[in-house]
């Protein structure tokens, strides 16, 4: 009935999550509240590792790219289904470090880390270390050097494939700002030198070809030139490529016009290319990994808020109000990103008025959603916005100084919290005032 199995309705009419009622869990924990179902999260979990075992055995690993949804809770969770980490800054990969994460597991990413990250990463003695460019090269070796440590690196290629996805989420064409070019020998050049240092111990490739993508060609494309890839290195350096990273990026359905292809069939496709191609170039097949994010959070999490004002403005739109917006969820002001919307507490009830979506930001763009279909809404009513689990808590600010809502964990019928509510005191704790 609803774009997400852990979501239904109850007799009451309202909607529950994991079973659990959410109007009385927004009465329970304020709003807006930011709610996941673990049992989603676990589900969406084993689809991508029984489908890697499925396709590749032993031989992968399934990161989860914690920039979607970070936090202590989320890396505890990831830890006990067996996978491994994509961390793409200090604070991620410090999260990672204070749930106890295995370190050997965690990839750190990133097309700028600081020194001092890089500081941390080999302090913390993370698994791999993706280096983007040059410059990271040189400076990793250097700091190694100074810690008499060796670090395993893969590197960022862009495979100069183009997704069709929003212009800001793309990031496997040649104009990007992460990686190195194939095309134009610079990814062979940063081999070659890697090859040459001391401290780096050439492990792997990566590629990411972009975020919420529902095609497969793309996918395959960018396999089958990373493994041409693999094989043009063993052939010009002799380097035998151990690990291909082919990242994440499958689309997720936030609304009933989005159609994702499903795991097992991108899985099924993208092995095939990888196979065919070992075979064809006659290379051994590298370990593979895939970082999904959105894929694995998003379904499994929804935002409630409480429905302030309504305006209606005749001949022109209706304005509904709610007690969050821009700063809990930037993505309709960023990406346009459409969203699924209903009352909560009238689950059901026909969708006969349209509205737009305001969030309580001093800022005209601040909308949640525009021709959003809902019952006549109230003050008071709850609203519930379906599939934010990815990239809503973890892009949320304190633009206007809003404290950023508290997140919960359903599971089993239980809720628990997972992140605290903000408080003022938080919003001025790192103020100075003499
Ligand atoms: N690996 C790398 C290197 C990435 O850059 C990303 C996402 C992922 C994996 C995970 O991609 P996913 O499976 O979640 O699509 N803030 C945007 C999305 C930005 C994605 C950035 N990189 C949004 O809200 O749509």
């Amino acid at each position: 009935m609803f774009i997400s199995e852990c979501l239904s309705v109850n007799e009451e009419n309202h909607l529950t999550i994991g079973g659990l009622d959410t109007v009385s869990l927004a009465e329970e924990y304020g709003t807006p509240l930011y709610v996941f179902d673990e049992n989603q999260i676990r589900k969406n979990c084993r689809l991508y590792t029984e489908s890697m075992k499925n396709f590749y055995g032993d031989n992968g690993l399934i990161l989860y790219a914690s920039k979607a949804f970070c936090t202590m809770a989320m890396c505890k969770l990831i830890d006990s289904e067996g996978m491994g980490l994509d961390v793409v800054s200090g604070g991620e990969l410090y999260t990672a470090h204070k749930a106890g994460f295995p370190m050997e597991r965690i990839y750190f990413h990133g097309n700028n880390k600081s020194k001092a990250e890089l500081e941390l990463a080999l302090s913390f003695g993370v698994g791999r270390i993706v280096v983007d460019n040059f410059d990271e090269l040189h400076l990793l070796n250097e700091l190694c050097d100074k810690a008499e440590k060796k670090a395993a690196v893969l590197f960022r290629i862009k495979p100069g494939i183009d997704a069709h996805t929003h212009d800001f989420i793309m990031t496997g064409q040649i104009d990007s700002k992460f990686g190195v070019a194939l095309e134009t020998g610079e990814a062979m050049e940063l081999l070659r030198e890697a090859n040459t240092l001391s401290n780096i111990e050439v492990v792997g490739l990566h590629c990411h070809i972009g975020s919420q993508i529902f095609d497969l060609p793309p996918f395959c494309e960018a396999a089958q030139v990373m493994m041409n890839f693999i094989a043009d290195i063993k052939k010009e350096l002799g380097l035998t490529i151990q690990e291909l990273n082919l990242g994440g990026g499958f689309g997720i359905q936030y609304t009933e016009n989005d159609d994702p292809v499903s795991y097992d069939k991108y899985m099924e496709a993208v092995s095939r290319t990888v196979k065919e191609t070992a075979k064809k170039r006659n290379i051994e097949l590298p370990r593979i990994l895939m970082e999904p994010g959105r894929s694995i959070v998003g379904s499994a999490g929804i935002t409630l808020y409480n429905v302030g004002f309504v305006k209606e403005i005749p001949g022109i739109r209706n304005y509904l109000s709610v007690d969050g917006g821009m700063a809990d969820n930037p993505r309709y002001m960023l990406y346009d990103a459409e969203y699924t919307f209903l009352l909560a507490n009238r689950a059901t009830e026909e969708k006969n008025k349209t509205y737009t979506v305001a969030g309580k930001s001093c800022e005209s763009g601040d909308l949640l959603g525009e021709n959003v279909p809902l019952p006549e809404a109230h003050t008071g009513d709850t609203l519930a916005v379906l599939a934010t689990g990815a990239y809503n808590y973890s892009m949320a600010s304190n633009y206007n100084r809003l404290p950023r809502p508290a997140a919960i964990m359903v599971k089993d019928g239980k809720s628990h919290m997972i992140i605290k509510r903000e408080t003022y005191e938080d919003i001025i704790k790192n103020d100075i005032c003499e």
